[in-house]
């Protein structure tokens, strides 16, 4: 069975309310997910404690992720938080006298700035990669990156200004040169398709509110099979062992699969919402996703920037994503009043972002910049860019 855009529309109620077009922060709520949430309540009521039903849900969902972004369910470990997935990773480094320098862009999400920027505690010296204006390139990596660096976190989609970063071109220096990337993918997975084993990145982590359209509290750890047993990370729990249904304790071990990497209890009732989230975007298609966003990002950043708007985002579809971002005076204020004309956007310092996702059409497109139009005044106006956060 598969989805036409309009049917993937209609399992979104809000959206015959509101204009949604806050996908970088939280995907919409689908009729789909609500009733996985039911579903998993009506487990626990029916049965008291199907720990067994529940575990097989999470292998489903490992199952269900490692098939949407190319990689073996052995590569995949489900973890609450793209934090924890970061964090697991880096306490299987070493930082020596070899090998100490992790390598990071000005766009990373903060999250990813904290863990590894921690890693100083532990011997790792931070090399900062610069942005040129709202541009991260390539050769500037080219330039940071040597014999000495251990690891390059990479997102791939920035989160304050919509940059696509040159991840193939990045990750073939690093590996030139002996680093490992870690790609963090949140502001990218499910709004087109991915292919990590083609990508050639190390490690992957992305999570699950945004375009993938589930709950807060699950994420995932893509690791490379053959790194997989390479690492033992230290920050571990009860679910990174061989078996964790054997109750020892006198013994360390750790999973042959990159669920070596999880660690305490799994947040079941989010695995429910992402599977069944996952399932909803199976129907429609990842290249059927990618092909509407993409038509709406270039609708929507052609006509703002022809409306005479300060539009950060780059207008090469190949080094954007789906998120547009406009440069306002006074973007808390812009979103406040967007709301007040039906429009739910976010901002990041003085960025408006726009962010869209399968379901939405070219009619929302038009409405936001119908509700631009009457808000211009806390826009920046082509021409007097003011000073970026
Ligand atoms: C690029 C990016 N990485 C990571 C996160 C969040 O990570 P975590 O799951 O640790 O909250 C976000 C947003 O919330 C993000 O935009």
């Amino acid at each position: 069975m598969t989805l036409s855009l309009q049917e993937f529309r209609s399992r979104f109620p809000i959206l015959d309310r509101r204009v949604y077009v806050n996908n970088c922060s939280q995907g919409a709520l689908s009729t789909d997910v609500t009733a996985a949430i039911g579903e998993y309540l009506a487990s626990w009521h029916e049965h008291g404690s199907p720990w067994e039903l529940w575990v097989e849900h999470m292998e489903r969902l490992r199952r269900s992720f490692a098939a949407a972004v190319g990689a073996l369910p052995e590569e995949i470990a489900v973890v609450p938080s793209a934090s924890a997935g970061i964090n697991a990773v880096a306490s299987a480094l070493r930082f020596d006298s070899s090998r100490a320098t992790v390598v990071m862009g000005e766009f990373e999400f903060p999250t990813m700035a904290q863990a590894w920027l921690a890693q100083q505690r532990r011997g790792a010296t931070i090399r900062w990669v610069r942005a040129e204006g709202d541009e991260l390139h390539a050769r500037s990596y080219a330039a940071a990156v040597g014999e000495d660096t251990l690891i390059v976190p990479l997102t791939h989609v920035c989160f304050r200004n919509g940059f696509k970063t040159d991840v193939e071109a990045i990750t073939r220096t690093c590996h030139d040169r002996g680093a490992l990337v870690m790609l963090d993918d949140y502001q990218r997975t499910g709004s087109s398709p991915i292919d990590v084993h083609a990508l050639g990145v190390d490690f992957m982590v992305t999570g699950c509110l945004k375009y993938l359209l589930g709950t807060a509290g699950i994420a995932f750890l893509y690791v490379r099979r053959d790194l997989v047993e390479r690492f033992e990370p230290t920050i571990t729990g009860w679910f990174g062992r061989v078996n964790p249904f054997a109750f020892s304790i006198d013994t360390l071990d750790w999973a042959a699969a990159a669920s070596r990497f999880e660690t305490g209890t799994p947040p079941i009732i989010n695995a429910y919402a992402a599977g069944a989230a996952l399932g909803l975007l199976s129907l429609v298609g990842q290249e059927t996703i990618g092909r509407q966003i993409a038509h709406l990002v270039d609708r929507f950043a052609t006509r703002a920037h022809d409306a005479g708007h300060v539009v950060r985002t780059p207008a090469d579809p190949a080094r954007r994503g789906p998120l547009v971002v406009l440069q306002s005076t006074d973007a808390p204020a812009l979103v406040a009043r967007l709301q007040a004309h039906g429009v739910i956007a976010s901002c990041r310092g003085s960025g408006l972002r726009v962010s869209f996702h399968g379901y939405n059409t070219e009619r929302d497109v038009d409405a936001v910049l119908d509700a631009l139009r009457a808000e211009s005044a806390l826009l920046v106006e082509a021409g007097a860019r003011s000073a970026q956060v």
